[in-house]
């Protein structure tokens, strides 16, 4: 396979105080093509947005830290640049979108200045070629009325219109990489419909790669090219997105995909994975899902499990998986 874009090995981004160490992100690897479409599922404290906020070096100060690992975006490893450097990589190599784009979105600067001061900040070009460039971005994403819409402010729009703001602003230096971080769950169905349509324009258009982070394993079973499931801050199962659906070799994978309400009128019962999370100051030695796992044996709770090939491009976390995936 050609080299990946975006290649993350053995990544540690733990929360470090005096008597604890909560070990968010635990030795992640992960590999990301150009134009491709990667899907991070996982329950709630897995280590997703962590994941994405490591890439983007913008981890919550003081108490985390990236302590190991490489993040190598294009050839270069992003952990080893400066912050001015890095300042340089934000917004034009790598994007992010958030689920709420008020976090994104200046409230004090009209529509125009906001995006065209992300533009300025890469490109040598003038204001006003930046402004032109603005409102053709907002164009591609679907504004309406998009010169007069460059003048309002965010308060003005609505929710989705302010999506598409945030996702203009992201993509109008083209950058080679977008992390978006449940970027649909606030929205309606129709807009979130929208939403996910745009990014895949994006990448059609722009062969821009997508991290995708979401709950929604409809929104992975439409939009993934490739899904790595985390579960306690580490990669449990990683495989394209078709082969997952059809054979998911963890038993923490099927139970999510166990979880997936159905139409059928004998199973109107969401199903839901018995126990919780560890808690990530404190794992297990062994196996961080054996506690949940119904297939567990005792050797699970004394062996840490390690991620391997099992068929070829499907890794999986768990020694029960034989060779060739059963
Ligand atoms: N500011 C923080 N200080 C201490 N621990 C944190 C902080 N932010 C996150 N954590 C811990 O890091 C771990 C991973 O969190 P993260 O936010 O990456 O989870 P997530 O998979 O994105 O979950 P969700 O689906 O709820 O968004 C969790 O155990 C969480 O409690
Ligand atoms: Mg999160």
């Amino acid at each position: 396979m050609a080299e990946p874009l975006l290649a993350i090995r053995d990544l540690r981004t733990y929360f470090i105080s005096k008597n604890t160490e909560v070990r968010a992100v635990d030795g992640i690897d992960i590999d990301v093509q150009k134009g491709q479409i990667l899907c991070v599922v996982g329950e709630s404290g897995s280590g997703k947005s962590m994941t994405s906020l490591s890439i983007m070096r913008l981890v919550p100060k003081p108490r985390g830290k990236i302590v190991s690992g490489e993040i190598v975006l294009d050839g270069q490893d992003l952990l080893k640049l400066t912050e001015q450097q890095m300042t340089g990589v934000r917004g034009n190599d790598i994007s992010m979108i958030f689920q709420e784009p008020m976090t994104a979105l200046n409230p004090v600067l009209s529509i125009g200045d906001q995006i065209t001061e992300v533009i300025l900040r890469h490109r040598k070009i003038t204001k006003k070629e930046a402004l032109h460039r603005a409102v053709e971005m907002l164009k591609f994403v679907g504004v309406p009325r998009a010169e007069q819409i460059v003048r309002e402010y965010p308060h003005q729009l609505s929710g989705g219109l302010r999506q598409r703001v945030m996702i203009a602003m992201a993509m109008v230096c083209e950058p080679k990489l977008l992390l978006a971080d449940e970027p649909t769950t606030a929205l309606d169905v129709t807009i979130q419909a929208q939403v996910l349509e745009l990014m895949r324009k994006m990448r059609d258009e722009f062969g821009t790669s997508i991290i995708l982070i979401t709950h929604d394993l409809g929104v992975v079973a439409e939009m993934a090219d490739h899904v790595v499931v985390m579960y306690a801050g580490q990669v449990v199962e990683s495989v394209n997105a078709d082969e997952l659906f059809e054979q998911p070799l963890h038993p923490y994978t099927k139970a999510l995909l166990q979880s997936i309400p159905s139409i059928d009128a004998d199973h109107e019962v969401l199903y839901s994975i018995p126990g919780t999370v560890p808690d990530a100051a404190s794992f297990p030695a062994g196996c961080r899902f054996a506690e949940r796992c119904p297939l567990a044996q005792p050797s699970c709770f004394e062996k840490a499990q390690a991620l391997r090939e099992v068929r070829p491009g499907h890794l999986v976390r768990c020694d029960l998986v034989e060779e060739g995936g059963v």
